[in-house]
């Protein structure tokens, strides 16, 4: 684990303008730049980043952070390997504890793996680059297909030679060890090499990293496999990679979708020309971890498969765990024979991008049509056809969805629409109960979308799996909305989000010089007998954490709050400190023509404290008196006069409160 020192340095010497001008082009806007945001497509810059509070805010699609949280989200890295990327710009050195022996030596081996295939991967690139056998088949090659020599770089290509042992002795005379070779499928197990006289596809995971190559034979005259692949390894796992993703996330979040094919070389081809929102599942039929992976960055795929029978039969194929990921999935047939490579070097890369718009067909009216045309009058073969169609639109969790679907596919295949529906409801029902019966058995609930207390440090170090793709526990919330966002349009909630403001914005400044009070002791003396009342769990936990503060007499500023370990905090803090009317792009400008005289508001926290305050008490109070009200209902119907007369005192006292407040509020605001 990363000690908690050296998470603090990365913080403070990490300059948020340094680390989003290694992506995005900024312009000076008053105290703040500008630039278009690299989170969604966009064409007027609003993507605001403010050096003063080292955070970078996107106004229009909501992304926030400091900079750790954007190279997370950037490069979908975890945690720890932010910390390290940025240690790595900023000549940090990182301080590491290791929980336990096992952990080091996990650790180590993972990152012998890595080496090792990085290693190869070089080599290879080196055979084809600077061997005269590479030179001559394997760059010729893809050179003829067509490939530049920058996206055969790019994509880390290669070529293994035709000796028996070559690549294994030059890595065991640099010093790598062969039982680790032999792990990553390199090397056989009589000590020969794997890969011989095949081009080399590199398999990256996420953060660019190797875990496995793909090898092509050229000579179709020898009795082998068109490819072999490297096996499933400790850092390689099959059904939870796409080939082509690391070069793809950027754009597939752009363009807000993924193109799916089925080869290396249609990757290639399409990336080459222009269209880079695309990955391959290079051969095997998709898996549900391999349509989570898509959906961190777009719920949109299409789907891309030769017109072939057997492309067809591929794309219905697995489908229905796409629809049960509530992912929107378009099917494009290629005309019969070509591949995504082929018809793209055939047509070019404009009239392919047209055609793609053309034909790209929603996958159950897909399903449906193609259905159809095999049952043709068959009134059998018809029924299976619905039941089949149906089973698959009932995979869709969203009811609303689904019913659009039902009304458009009874149109199709000519059957009443309530017929469907009956249909439909029959198996949501099956599928629910499957569901709850696999939970009882496995005694797990499926988890909350959103969470308040992920971890931040430590946890998802060591992942026994596939370390750079943590599952959704792991990783920071990105698009889950906090608690807090949740509830903007609830009163009492922008009551208490208001106290939260004010203690994050301005906790730290003295609210009374001559008394020597800060503005968080001021606001937590005044919602101390209050404090356990309020009703996001998220606000109170803030409102406590500042009276810990207060209490051990420790001194806290806006940056406390913004890089706080508990990430539904940090974004909170940036959510409310970095308010949109600050960022009004001629905000500056009107400011110092019309107001120069006076403070900025969020300079003016004495008085903003103040009106927050009694806007959050008076609230509670009128809360209480709804309550006390119901109790002398209560009382009366009982006939306790004794307990009428009670509350009866209360609800006056009460009333009389809020009355004061509600006085001393509007001499504040009108003032
Ligand atoms: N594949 C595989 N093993 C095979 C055949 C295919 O792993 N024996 C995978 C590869 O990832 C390949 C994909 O399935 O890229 C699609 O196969 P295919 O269409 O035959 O290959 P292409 O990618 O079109 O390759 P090329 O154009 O070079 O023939
Ligand atoms: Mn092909």
């Amino acid at each position: 684990m990363i000690s908690q020192k050296s998470v603090q340095e990365v913080i403070e010497k990490a300059r948020i303008e340094d680390v989003v001008e290694d992506y995005v082009t900024l312009k000076r806007r008053g105290v703040n730049m500008l630039g278009l945001c690299p989170f969604h497509n966009e064409k007027t810059p609003s993507f605001t980043v403010s050096p003063a509070k080292n955070i970078y805010k996107c106004f229009g699609c909501g992304k926030a952070g400091n900079p750790v949280q954007f190279v997370m989200e950037h490069e979908s890295f975890s945690f720890p390997e932010a910390l390290r990327f940025l240690a790595k710009k900023y000549n940090i050195e990182l301080e590491e504890t290791v929980s336990s022996q096992e952990s080091i030596e996990e650790r180590q081996h993972f990152d012998s793996l890595y080496l090792i295939n990085q290693f190869a991967k070089e080599s290879f690139q080196e055979n084809l680059f600077e061997t005269p056998e590479g030179k001559s088949i394997g760059l010729s090659y893809f050179k003829e297909r067509g490939f530049r020599e920058e996206t055969i770089k790019k994509f880390g290509l290669g070529y293994t030679l035709n000796k028996r042992d070559a690549f294994t002795l030059k890595a065991i005379q640099k010093g790598y060890n062969i039982q680790l070779l032999k792990e990553l499928g390199l090397t056989s197990k009589y000590d020969k090499d794997f890969f011989r006289s095949r081009v080399m596809f590199s398999i990256h995971n996420l953060t660019g990293k190797v875990l496995g190559f793909g090898g092509r034979i050229l000579d179709n005259t020898i009795k082998a496999p068109k490819y072999v692949n490297s096996p499933e390894t400790e850092i390689y796992n099959k059904s939870k990679i796409l080939y082509g993703a690391y070069f793809a996330k950027g754009a597939i979040r752009k363009e807000e979708e993924c193109i799916m094919v089925e080869g290396y070389t249609d990757v290639l081809a399409l990336h080459q020309a222009g269209i880079e929102n695309v990955v391959s599942s290079s051969g095997t039929s998709l898996t549900v971890d391999q349509i989570r992976l898509v959906k961190r960055f777009t719920p949109n795929m299409k789907i891309l498969y030769d017109g072939d029978q057997a492309g067809v039969k591929a794309a219905l194929r697995g489908l229905d765990l796409v629809l049960e990921q509530d992912m929107n999935v378009k099917v494009v047939l290629l005309p019969d024979g070509e591949d995504p490579d082929s018809y793209l070097n055939k047509v070019g890369a404009s009239k392919f991008k047209t055609y793609l718009t053309e034909n790209a067909d929603d996958f159950i009216f897909f399903k449906t049509k193609l259905l159809m045309e095999e049952a043709k009058g068959d009134p059998i073969k018809k029924t299976k056809m619905i039941k089949d169609i149906v089973s698959s639109i009932a995979r869709i969790p969203d009811p609303i969805k689904r019913s659009l679907y039902i009304k458009q596919c009874a149109a199709t295949v000519d059957v009443s629409e309530q017929i469907l529906v009956t249909e439909s409801n029959k198996v949501v029902g099956q599928n629910i109960r499957k569901r709850e019966q696999r939970n009882q058995r496995n005694n797990t609930y499926p988890r909350p979308t959103s969470g308040t207390s992920t971890p931040s440090t430590g946890s998802g170090e060591f992942p026994t799996q596939e370390p750079n793709i943590p599952t959704d526990s792991e990783e920071y919330p990105t698009e889950a909305a906090s608690p807090a966002q949740k509830q903007t349009t609830d009163p009492t909630a922008f009551k208490e989000k208001d106290i939260i403001r004010i203690l994050i914005s301005s906790g730290g400044m003295p609210f009374d010089q001559e008394e020597d009070m800060t503005v968080c002791a001021y606001v937590i003396q005044n919602i101390e007998e209050i404090i356990d009342d309020f009703d996001n769990k998220l606000y109170e936990n803030i409102a406590k954490e500042c009276r810990s503060l207060l209490q051990e007499g420790k001194q806290f500023d806006q940056q406390y709050f913004i890089n706080h370990s508990d990430p539904a905090i940090g974004q909170l803090a940036i959510e409310l400190i970095h308010s949109p009317f600050e960022y009004s792009p001629n905000w500056q400008e009107k400011w110092e023509i019309t107001l120069q005289t006076q403070k900025a508001p969020e300079d003016n926290f004495t008085k903003d404290s103040i009106q927050s305050l009694y806007r959050f008490k008076l609230d509670k109070l009128i809360k209480m008196c709804t309550k006390n009200q119901t109790r002398i209902q209560e009382a009366s119907k009982t006939g306790d006069a004794d307990q009428v007369m009670l509350y009866l005192k209360v609800q006056q006292k009460l009333l009389q409160m809020r009355n004061e407040l509600a006085k001393k509020l509007n001499t504040v605001i009108f003032k």
